[in-house]
């Protein structure tokens, strides 16, 4: 049985080795399912907006983007929620102490896509914030099959130069984790809603 530690451990070999990092199970089916209902009433309650684009976030472009956020706050925190920060917070205790990353804080927010709405292709980190070092997406979509799209596609080197573009299915309880200055990445069209807690780990 790997602990929490060890999984922390192969993601950190992932982002090394390929640029990014995956850890199944980061969440509990019933952690996930948690989650849901808490991104559903938050949403219910009117608190999601159409996502911006930019240094500011304020444009709102479709072309580009189509998701709808709503920012986690800590103060406000319900318990499922303070869970997951907790959760976070023990990656940033093991990246900082392995890594020496020196990560202050997090900003996350939920993320829900509408079927037929994407991100194109882009980087996480603006020329105004430099702050986001880490970029870390937790996805709370159960039951989700290849022919539902909506993947993640990461985009790096190959051996020979040559770009590569890697898919990752959005699988509840999934983590995803990269460099948000160094890893472009886009979000494809799903046929179905796409939801996730998306958020960056940042320095000081
Ligand atoms: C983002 C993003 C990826 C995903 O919100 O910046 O790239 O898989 N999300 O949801
Ligand atoms: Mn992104």
């Amino acid at each position: 049985m790997l602990t929490l530690e060890d999984k922390f451990e192969r993601l950190i070999d992932g982002i090394l080795e390929q640029g990014y990092g995956v850890l199944d199970g980061f969440l509990s089916p019933d952690e996930v399912a948690a989650l849901t209902r808490t991104l559903r009433q938050r949403h219910q309650d009117g608190a999601f907006r159409p996502a911006g684009i930019g240094n500011q976030q304020v444009t709102v472009e479709t072309a580009i983007r189509g998701d709808e956020i709503c920012w986690l706050d800590a103060e406000n925190a319900l318990p499922e929620e303070q869970q997951y920060l907790d959760r976070l917070q023990s990656l940033v205790d093991y990246l900082n102490r392995t890594c020496y990353l020196g990560l202050q804080d997090g900003e996350i927010h939920y993320a829900l896509y509408p079927a037929g709405t994407f991100y194109k292709r882009h980087l996480d980190r603006f020329r105004t914030d430099s702050r986001r070092r880490m970029s870390v997406i937790c996805y709370l979509n159960t039951d989700w099959q290849e022919a539902d799209g909506g993947q993640l596609v990461v985009y790096k080197a190959g051996p020979d130069g040559a770009e590569e573009a890697i898919s990752l299915l959005p699988l509840g309880g999934r983590l995803v984790c990269f460099e948000s200055d160094k890893l472009e990445h886009e979000v494809k069209p799903a046929t179905r809603e796409r939801i996730s807690l998306t958020g960056w780990l940042r320095t000081r």
